[in-house]
């Protein structure tokens, strides 16, 4: 009989297959999950004694089982929605949105844009005005900020939502508003920078195991009795074997379905070789407690996938750079392998205009893909519109007006307006209330305003807390290929670096 991780190797190796005659990303056929060993199926004689099946945490009706496949790692930035349509529609059989602080998404507003038919989350920028504007804003009013952003049909069944928490309420509370746009939730707890772990939320949480076990067990218990879909975790592997070993054994008994482990410690950076040693025994508490195991960290592609799939036991794989610099790697050897980068430049610059992707976003994830000593890498980075991009990148004639049309909604390029500063703004806002009499400072404060003010004060401390983030973020964005996890989208600025 097939061991369970032959099965999955096994399937991940059909999934190839079956997206070989894939023609777009909504018809990527997704991989059939390992099916459990029925008592019956593993009995030889009558007399043998039967063998108990393997353990599965169940999963919810609409959640998927992560066994056998090959997905899209989140990635901050990198993992924006035109980067993970391209993931689908090369082969990746789910997709991790990048991480979104619980914080950033409690006060969003979900809206489906009429143009795009995109379920868009958006807040008010709390620090910050764009500095431009598409002609039919209101060049007064504060442009309201898209944090996350995904394609209900594209997408649908495919996208796992990763959440940057360090509480279970709050944790539960964020998950409950896109729990609906979503095949599943997955805690971030790997993340080692700063930004992260000065709030107690990724890496951090692997020093504080009751608190991720708490907030793991919250959503549990919620997410899929309320929503049908499954809670999982990513983390980081730990200095010693029997570290990690009580850190799996705690959280795999949360009543999670999925467990990811990039193969790296907290301190090492992304360039060092991911290590291998403590694999097979994470694979092997997933698999007793009967929840899925990812393996990350140095997947290079399927064909490898499917052979340490094999290896090492466990029960599909995550890419994460690979990807980055070329989607397609998610396409096997035998249905065409890794795209020409100019092929998967051109699909990207499509997609990226088609769900009006934020210009800068764009061209950020050009530059990771067109090879660094290519003319065009230059010119990309002086590009200011997407008519620029589509020019520079020789497809004016095909792509010239949709780049138009983009640059006329996203304000970009000749339709560019400039936009009053915030000072200004906020002055014409107090002016307006001082005029209405429904404010100003010569009013006492009423009863429900001083119950408002510690809310106040807490927001704007979470709001220098942004600041702070966007600031690490930046820098970070300038080293990306550096570090090993970025600022996660904590801030509607940080999202459009
Ligand atoms: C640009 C970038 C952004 C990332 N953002 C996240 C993130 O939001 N959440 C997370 O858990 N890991 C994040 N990571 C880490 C990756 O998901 C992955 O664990 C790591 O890159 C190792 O995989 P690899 O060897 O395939 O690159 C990020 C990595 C990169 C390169």
């Amino acid at each position: 009989m097939a061991t369970a991780e032959e099965t999955a190797a096994a399937v991940m190796t059909a999934t190839t297959t079956a997206t070989a005659t894939a023609t777009a990303a909504s018809t990527v056929t997704p991989s059939t999950p390992t099916p459990a060993p029925t008592p019956a199926a593993a009995t030889a004689t009558d007399d043998a004694p039967t063998p108990a099946a393997p353990p599965r945490v169940p999963i919810p009706p609409r959640g998927v089982d992560y066994r056998g496949k090959l997905v899209l790692a989140p990635m901050v930035r990198s993992g924006e929605l035109p980067s993970r349509l391209l993931a689908l529609h090369y082969g990746a059989d789910l997709v991790w949105g990048p991480e979104t602080v619980d914080h950033s998404l409690i006060g969003a507003s979900r809206r489906i844009n009429p143009r795009t038919g995109m379920v868009e989350y958006t807040r008010q920028p709390s620090h910050s005005y764009s500095a431009s504007a598409g002609p039919d804003h209101d060049p007064s009013a504060p442009l309201e900020s898209v944090i996350y952003r995904l394609d209900p049909v594209r997408e649908a069944g495919k996208l796992i939502f990763q959440l940057g928490t360090s509480d279970p309420a709050r944790a539960v509370a964020a998950a409950r508003l896109v729990a609906p746009d979503v095949a599943g939730i997955d805690v971030n707890a790997g993340c080692p920078k700063p930004f992260s772990v000065s709030g107690g939320m990724g890496a951090a949480l692997l020093r504080t195991p009751d608190k991720l076990a708490a907030i793991l067990a919250a959503l549990a218990r919620e997410i899929p009795r309320d929503f049908g879909i499954a809670v999982s975790v990513k983390i980081r592997l730990l200095e010693t074997a029997a570290e990690t070993e009580a850190l799996v054994r705690r959280l795999v008994a949360t009543g999670i379905a999925g467990l990811t482990v990039h193969c790296r410690t907290p301190p090492m950076r992304p360039r060092e070789p991911a290590i291998r040693g403590q694999l097979r025994m994470v694979a092997r508490l997933c698999r007793e407690a009967g929840v899925a195991c990812l393996m990350n960290g140095d997947v290079e592609g399927r064909d490898q996938a499917a052979a340490l799939v094999r290896e090492f036991g466990v029960d599909g794989a995550m890419i994460a750079t690979a990807a980055e610099r070329n989607p397609s790697c998610f396409r096997a050897a035998a249905d065409g392998g890794l795209a020409p980068w100019p092929e998967a430049v051109e699909r990207y610059l499509r997609l990226a205009m088609e769900v009006e992707n934020k210009i800068a976003n764009t061209k950020f994830l050009l530059t990771q893909m067109i090879p660094g000593k290519a003319p065009v890498y230059r010119e990309v980075h002086r590009c200011k519109s997407y008519t620029d991009l589509v020019r520079a990148l020789g497809h004016a004639d095909q792509l010239g007006a949709m780049a138009r049309e983009t640059d006329r909604v996203l304000g970009l390029g000749e339709f560019e307006v400039r936009r009053e500063p915030k000072q200004k703004a906020q002055q014409q806002k107090q002016q307006q209330k001082q005029q209405n009499g429904d404010g100003g400072d010569q009013q006492q404060p009423s009863k429900k305003r001083k119950r408002e003010e510690p809310e106040d004060s807490e927001r704007e401390r979470e709001r220098e807390r942004e600041r702070e983030r966007e600031n690490a973020a930046n820098e970070a964005g300038k080293q990306v290929t550096e570090l090993a996890e970025p600022a996660p989208a904590v801030a509607p600025a940080t999202v459009a670096v």
